[in-house]
């Protein structure tokens, strides 16, 4: 179940330029590098010369010095000098990983068999809707970001929350079940409006009840942003969660979830622990929770998980 796709391995904020970061993800040690142009590179970490590793090396320009001879490699993998030989090895590569770094996080390119990235990360304003597109964020502190790391869990499972209203009742203790407004698949794209109020089932307006929505977008099975307004009108406040899950190998796996609240709201640090409140009782679920196939569904929720689960396979290798 190693899923083809975008993962996130870190914040942009983690590494600065000049740093060099080791990581472990999908499997593989791998090191990450931001060179002097200002971009992201990530490499598998084992020098090609005699198998060190790069985590203890250091940046020079745009490339990466291994710390046991001093071979330096591109962002690229290809070894472009030897310090005591007049030409680099030009036979030996190290594997390098697609990188797309955006609204805050580093995101490698993963695909079991080594293909070269099958979609673009969406433009997440603009996808989320105008009524998110339109709103200005706080900017993005170390407060807004949450790594829930090691947890016993398939990304697959998480994109399953979101065709799953049922359990918004008794994990995350709404008084009803949402309603799915809307479902739309589009390839690696698979997106869903749920509405929170009563009015979304019955259609019947109550000065009382609120209209909270959530535009729920999936790019893979490995990233999703949650456009979130809460209460009524123009008064409504808007949220962005990301909710980013990468394997860290074939049984658990790092969330990494990032926050945007409404910039200027006076009381940001609730509306911050009210947003990551709801992760965490997720995740006292995940992390126990077997994987059942087929599961035993109601009707009415029995399409959704269909469709959802067969959108999921596309990102898995039959073959492989
Ligand atoms: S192992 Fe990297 S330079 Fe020798
Ligand atoms: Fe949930």
């Amino acid at each position: 179940m190693r899923p083809t796709g975008w993962f996130q391995v870190a914040w942009s904020a983690d590494i600065t330029i000049g740093e060099v970061k080791s990581l472990h993800y999908l499997g593989t040690d791998l090191v990450a590098f931001r060179r002097e142009d200002g971009t992201v590179a990530v490499l598998d970490a084992h020098c090609q010369h005699l198998g060190a590793h790069l985590g203890g090396g250091c940046v020079v320009g745009n490339d990466i010095q291994c710390p046991f001879h001093g071979w330096v490699w591109s962002g690229e993998g290809r070894n472009v000098s030897i310090p005591y030989q007049d030409r680099p090895n030009k036979a030996r590569r190290i594997r390098s990983w697609p990188v797309a770094e955006q609204d805050e996080g580093i995101f490698v390119w993963h695909d079991p068999n080594g293909g070269p990235p099958r979609w673009e990360l969406p433009n997440v304003r603009e996808q989320l809707g105008a009524h998110i597109a339109e709103r200005k964020f706080a900017p993005v502190g170390p407060d807004e970001r949450s790594l829930k790391a090691g947890i016993r869990v398939h990304p697959q499972v998480i994109a399953e929350n979101a065709v799953d209203p049922h359990h918004f009742r008794f994990v995350h203790q709404t008084p009803i079940s949402p309603t799915v407004l809307h479902e739309e698949t589009d390839g690696a794209r698979w997106q869903a409006k749920v509405g929170f109020g009563r009015r979304w089932s019955d259609g019947v307006d109550r000065p009382d009840d609120h209209d909270n929505t959530i535009q729920i977008m999936w790019s893979g099975i490995g990233t999703s942003w949650n456009g979130e307004l809460l209460g009524r009108g123009d008064d409504a406040a808007a949220r962005i969660i990301a909710i980013c899950t990468t394997p860290v190998d074939d049984q658990y796996s790092d969330i990494f979830a990032t926050y945007w609240i409404e910039d200027g709201a006076e009381d940001h640090a609730e509306r911050l622990v009210q947003a990551k409140a709801a992760l965490d009782q997720d995740i006292s679920i995940w992390h126990t929770q077997i994987y059942l196939e087929p599961p035993g569904l109601a009707t009415s929720e029995a399409a959704g998980f269909r469709r959802l689960r067969r959108w999921a396979n596309s990102f898995y290798d039959v073959a492989g």
